[in-house]
């Protein structure tokens, strides 16, 4: 495994790949590897010449009251993770060397920033993006792996390699969970061991949502009413939202129909958690609009 910290490194090596022929998958994340990563990281080896695995945590995509500075990381524990599983290319910057003066070009994500994260985290996506289009551009991959656990991440970026006519197929990889059901996060090490018991109440009250749909509701406020309750029940988190909406343009919905996306937000003590799970129904009957 090569590990790189230079952008102009990276993109000679790219190039140099991109000239033999190879095909490259890109992986991007903020490192502290889970089970989550390494599920992206499997499928860019099984599709893929060359992975590339890229561990930057972007202060772009943090606001002023979160948790950049204290973000989780262990890059040694990453650098052995990435090896075990089959990373080829490891793509490691400093802050300075992909933010060494103010951008004078920012992106702004200007479409499903209003429901979900990109509401609470006002900002978030813009972030997001600005680092996507520039890591885009120095490893150049032909398919990038992002894990639906953040849905809207996935629904934005596809925006994104959309509008922008990066060359890349966006590939969507299902979320792992821990085997009680909690979705594996960097940021789970931050729960108390109580924190840590409540917390698969989320993918828990995601599940009876999906259920209660599997039974015939389809009133989007009894939904969110279900998933709400389930939680206060079980955990001592505060949420932040719960949002049922359609997916991927990501439009709140009052009926369900289509490929419907239940999300959740809470804030623990010690780490803000998501979750979210998908429905499938018929499309919209719109004879009677
Ligand atoms: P990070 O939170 O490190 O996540 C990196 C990738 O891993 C994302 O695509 C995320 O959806 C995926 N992932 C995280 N937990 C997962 C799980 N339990 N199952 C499946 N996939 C999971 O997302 C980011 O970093 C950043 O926003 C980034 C895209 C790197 C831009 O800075």
């Amino acid at each position: 495994m090569i590990v790189v910290d230079r952008i102009a490194t990276m993109q000679a090596l790219m190039r140099q790949y991109r000239r033999e022929g190879k095909t490259i998958g890109f992986v991007p994340t903020m490192g502290y590897l889970h089970d989550g990563h390494a599920a992206l990281i499997d499928r860019a080896r099984e599709e893929n010449d060359i992975v590339v695995l890229s561990i930057f945590v972007n202060p772009l995509q943090f606001g002023p009251n979160e948790d950049f500075a204290r973000y989780p990381r262990d890059f040694e524990r990453d650098r052995r993770i990435a090896g075990q599983h089959g990373v080829d290319v490891l793509f490691h910057p400093e802050v300075d060397e992909m933010y060494p003066a103010p951008l004078s070009v920012q992106a702004v994500v200007k479409a499903r920033t209003d429901v979900l994260c990109g509401r609470s985290r006002p900002g978030h996506f813009d972030g997001v993006a600005t680092v996507l289009i520039k890591l885009f551009n120095i490893v150049m991959p032909d398919r990038a792996y992002f894990g639906m656990k953040d849905a809207q991440q996935v629904a934005v970026v596809a925006g994104l390699i959309r509008d922008f006519n990066f060359p890349i197929e966006l590939v969507p990889v299902p979320t792992v969970r821990e085997t009680d059901g909690l979705a594996k996060s960097s940021r789970n090490v931050y729960l108390s061991p109580q924190e840590r018991k409540e917390a698969p109440a989320l993918y828990e009250a995601l599940k009876a949502a999906a259920a209660a749909v599997d039974r015939g509701e389809r009133n989007a406020e009894a939904i969110r009413r279900l998933v709400r309750e389930h939680i206060e029940a079980h955990t001592h988190a505060e949420i932040d939202y719960v949002e049922v909406c359609s997916y991927p343009d990501l439009t709140p919905l009052s009926a369900l129909a289509g490929t419907v996306l239940i999300a959740v937000a809470v804030r623990f003590a010690g780490a803000r958690l998501i979750d979210n799970i998908m429905v499938e129904l018929p499309a919209a009957d719109r004879r009677g609009e």
